[in-house]
Formats: structure tokens, sequence, C-alpha cells
């Protein structure tokens, strides 16, 4: 490598010209104000003529002159377009751009209005595309966000989901950027594996096999077989799976990943921090607000890092993220907070400023003793007694978001869980019965991470699989890392699309964030 190439400082930066792409209303908006002691202002006058492809929002006409309202997803504020009869010859027929895609030529100049900066007082409006079904949904004022969910593929047409998406995007931003800034590599494992990290079993297998060849590979078997065994009958129940997938892509059974976090452990062990934002895919037949068949997973792996620096690390990178996106995303926010997820704003600052609450899996288990009439009275109609959990148990949501809600008030770290309810890999303490694993649970959602410090005693991780009567083959190349010595190393996984949920409806609908979710007997596109 050359000198020139290997040291960065020294390469020009490309320019991009702006033209390479369609103007859109950010760049009106991005024109009108300007920089002035770190703050951004308006100019004092302006005036330029613009011309912008979008779709129309809102529509509303006098005689002499309407209003149309224009967004394009640049910038969650839209562009008011104002048209006077004198001025254009289609202003008869503007009422057909309800819901349409224009292209609007015209002076912006500062807005008379209250609520709006700028307006474009329009020269000439053109239909690009017109909304030919009148009974569409997209004409529609108001539409619940369960209305909309039979309707993913236009939810992007509604300002609700523009302030949602916007969100998303931005969290992932931060998330980056946080990541980045210290010194993490952003690794992606492929998700397809062929071993099942959680060991709970809900996986998506893989196969390129139809029905015609699954028959064949049955009779091609079971004939072997019979000529093998010279000769004596063999049942088509003695064909196992792996006689099976024999025939299949990869000669043998392969998953998609409902975790990434062994192959990171491989990375980790030699570049100390490493993290993935990976979709995880967990085959639970569950049909609750807070479950999918394929989420964002975003998971990191940090070497040489106990248990408190866990907590502390993902205590800052959720204030970090959740910070910025509060001010990258103002007016989206202060929209939210005035109508969707009213009181959002404070909810979100009170994460961002309050320390978090750390307590023992033991000590949960005596607050949810004490607590639980209270507990069965809030959440009356989804628990009864029987789901109250004992010392051993899942703790199960409720009773973790009672904690959170009720108890705290605030994002509760909860950890040293019983090692029976836990993975293989979670590292033991030396009380035989609990495991370094942390989980983070926030008000009004329940889990958002699930992390540990991974056993690094070659011995204890064998007792452990041996235990759990896992098959250690298809995990050997796991194994070999801690005959590799590889030392400590802990990390975690938080649900990105939890994450949006309580950034943006805070105990809505995870499906309402995520853009086409999959889950439990829905696919639908
Ligand atoms: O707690 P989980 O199962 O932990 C792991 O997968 C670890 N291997 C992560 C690691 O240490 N690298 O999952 C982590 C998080 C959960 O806390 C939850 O937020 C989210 O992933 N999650 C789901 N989100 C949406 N739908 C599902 N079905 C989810 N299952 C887990
Ligand atoms: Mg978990």
């Amino acid at each position: 490598m050359s000198e020139f190439e290997s040291n960065t400082n020294t390469i020009p930066p490309v320019p991009v010209p702006d033209s390479i792409l369609p103007i859109q209303i950010s760049d009106i908006y991005a024109d009108y104000y300007h920089w002035d002691n770190f703050q951004v202002e308006p100019k004092t006058s302006y005036e330029k003529v613009w011309e912008v492809s979008a779709w129309v929002r809102d529509f509303r006409s006098q005689s002499e002159h309407a209003f149309i309202s224009v967004y394009d997803g640049s910038t969650s504020q839209i562009l008011q377009v104002f048209c006077e009869k004198a001025n254009l010859p289609n202003f008869d027929s503007l009422d057909n751009l309800r819901g349409a895609t224009v292209r609007v030529r015209g002076v912006v100049k500062k807005s008379p209005a209250k609520g709006q900066d700028i307006e474009m007082v329009c020269q000439s409006i053109e239909p690009i595309g017109l909304v030919s079904d009148k009974n569409s949904i997209i004409l529609a004022k108001t539409v619940q966000l369960e209305t909309l969910r039979g309707h993913q593929h236009l939810r992007s047409r509604f300002r609700t989901f523009n302030y949602i998406y916007k969100i998303r995007s931005q969290l992932l931003k931060h998330i980056h950027e946080f990541f980045h800034s210290k010194g993490f590599y952003n690794l992606d494992p492929n998700i397809i594996t062929t071993s099942d990290c959680e060991g709970a079993g809900e996986v998506f297998t893989i196969s390129t096999l139809n029905a015609n060849d699954i028959a064949k590979s049955v009779e091609a078997n079971c004939h072997a077989r019979f000529v093998e065994q010279d000769e004596k009958a063999v049942s088509a129940g003695s064909f196992t799976k792996s006689d099976l997938y024999s025939n299949d892509f990869f000669q043998k059974q392969a998953f998609l990943t409902v975790s990434s976090q062994l192959q990171l452990e491989a990375l980790c062990a030699g570049l100390s921090r490493v993290y993935t934002l990976n979709p995880s895919f967990r085959a639970e037949k569950s049909k609750t607000k807070r479950h999918l068949g394929c989420f964002t997973h975003l998971e990191w792996e940090i070497a040489f890092i106990d248990i408190n620096q866990l907590m502390s690390f993902s205590e800052a990178l959720v204030k970090n993220v959740i910070g910025k996106t509060l001010k990258s995303c103002e007016f989206e926010y202060n929209e939210l907070n005035k109508f969707v997820s009213k009181g959002i704003i404070d909810k979100l600052n009170n994460v961002v400023t309050e320390p978090f609450e750390r307590i023992s899996y033991d000590k949960a288990i005596e607050l949810i003793e004490e607590n639980k009439k209270a507990i069965l009275k809030k959440f009356s109609k989804e628990i009864t007694i029987k789901d109250i959990p004992k010392w051993g148990d899942d703790l199960g949501s409720y009773c973790e978001r009672y904690i959170g809600e009720e108890i705290y008030h605030k994002p509760v770290f909860i950890y040293n869980y019983p090692k029976e309810l836990k993975s293989f890999y979670m590292k033991q303490n030396d009380d035989g019965k609990s495991v370094q694993a942390v989980d983070l649970v926030l008000p009004h959602l329940g889990e958002l991470i699930g992390s540990s410090i991974r056993e690094d005693s070659y011995e204890k991780l064998v007792q452990r699989m041996d235990e759990k009567s896992m098959d250690k083959s298809k995990l050997e190349w796991y194994l070999e890392i801690r005959r590799g010595g590889n030392g400590i190393t802990g990390g975690a996984g938080l649900g990105f699309d939890r994450l949006v949920n309580f950034c943006t409806l805070m105990d809505g609908n995870i499906r309402d964030v995520v853009p086409f979710p999959v889950s439990y007997q829905e696919c639908d596109y």
C-alpha cells in the first residue's frame, strides 16, 4: 500500500455535487435558514424560485385561492403552496389533487401565516400521479395505527409513520456513531448458521429441498439402509433428520440465526470490541405486542469487561442514543407529544437524566412477593396468582414492568439470574446456582436488553452443555475459542425494534414501528 493510500488524512475529499439528486423540500428549508452564532436562524428576507416534486397532504380551497400542503419525507415539515385562481389555468381542477403526487414551481418567501416559516406562491402545479380510487385510505383524514397495519405498503404516506420512521432511522445513526466513537468494529456474521445460540429450539430451518426432493430423499435413504443392513426391513421411522438434510444445499441442517453472539465472541477474541445490527429470527409462536419472528438485533461483545462495566456500558448507550435522538428529532417529538404519545418527551428525558436502578434477581423476587396484590390488580386482565414467580422462575414481563413502572419509575437492571433459567454460555457465579446475566427492563416495555459475562472456563462450559444435553459437535469451533485461552468477554443483545417502540409509542405495538413486520401467522409482504 502506498503512503498516499495508507494515510486517510492526505486523501482529498471527493466532492459530491448537490445536483446529482432531485431537489427536496429539505433543500429549500436549508437554504432559508442559516447558521448564526451556533444557532439556526431564518434569513431576514427571502425570495427564491424553486421547483420540487412531492405528495399532497392537505388541500383547502376557497373560490379565488387554495392552500395545498405538500411533503416529500425529506423533512417532517410540510411546504405550504399558495395557489391563486388568477395565476393558474388549472385552478378549477386542483380539487383532483387530493393525495396526488405533484410537481410544483413557485416563489418561496417568508410566510405571513402562523405555524410555518415559509410558503410557496405557486406559478405552476402539475399532477405526476393522481389517486384514482376515491375510496383509497390515502385520502382519509385520520386513520388508526391498527387499521394501517392492514395497509403497510401505504404507511409511509401518513404523518405519524413519517415521524416513527425518521426516529427509527436517527436512532440507528446515533447507535453507529456511539459504537464507532468507542472504538468498535462493525462486523456482521452470517445470518445462516448451524448452531442455535440460545438453545431454545425456536429456529427457522432454511432448506432448498422441495416436497419432491424430500420424498426422494426418504426413499433413497431407506433403500440404502435396506441394502446396507443385509436386506433387513427398515421402516421409514428410522429415517433421521441428518439423512434428510444430507441432500440439502449445505448437506446438513441450517437455520436462520437467533443471535449473532457466538460468532461475535469469536471476533471479539482478537479485536476486543465488536458489534452488529444483524436481524435475528425466532420461530416463537407468540402474538404479543413485543414479539416478532424477525427483528433487528443490536448485539455487542467486549473483551476484558466485568458485570458492572457491562451495565454501565448499556446504560451509557441507551442514554446517549435517546438523548441525541430527542435533539435530532425535536420537531417529530413535539408532534408525537401532542397527540399520539402524550408525555413522551418528559418520560424519555427522565431516562436520559436519571441513573438506572440495579437490583439482583433475588431482590426482584422479594419485591414481587411484597407487591403481588398490587401487581395482580394492575394487570388483572393479563395475569393470575399462578403467574407470580417464585425463586427459580422466569420473572415474566408483567412483573418486570411493575418493578420499572411502579417501584422505581425508571429503567432497572436485574442481574445474577438462576443458572437454570439462562443459556449455557453465561459465566457461573461461585454460589453454584446463579450466573452473571443482566437484563435491562424498561417501564411500559419490559425487557430491552439481555446480556451476560461469558463463561471463560472450558471445563465449566462443557459441563453446562452436558447438563443441558447439547450436541457439542456443532459447537466444537466455539469450544476451541476457549481452548485458545481467550480471556473474559461480555456482551449483550438489544431488541432494536423494542427500542424504537419505546422511543415513539412507549407501550405501543411493535408492528407499528417496523416496516413490514413478520411474526407468528403474519407474513404478508
Ligand atoms: O435476551 P435475548 O434472547 O439475548 C440473546 O439473544 C443474546 N444472545 C444476546 C447477546 O448477548 N448477544 O435477546 C436479546 C434482546 C431481548 O432483550 C429483546 O429486546 C430482543 O432481543 N428480542 C426480541 N425482540 C423482538 N421480537 C422477539 N421475538 C425478540 N426476542 C428477543
Ligand atoms: Mg432475554
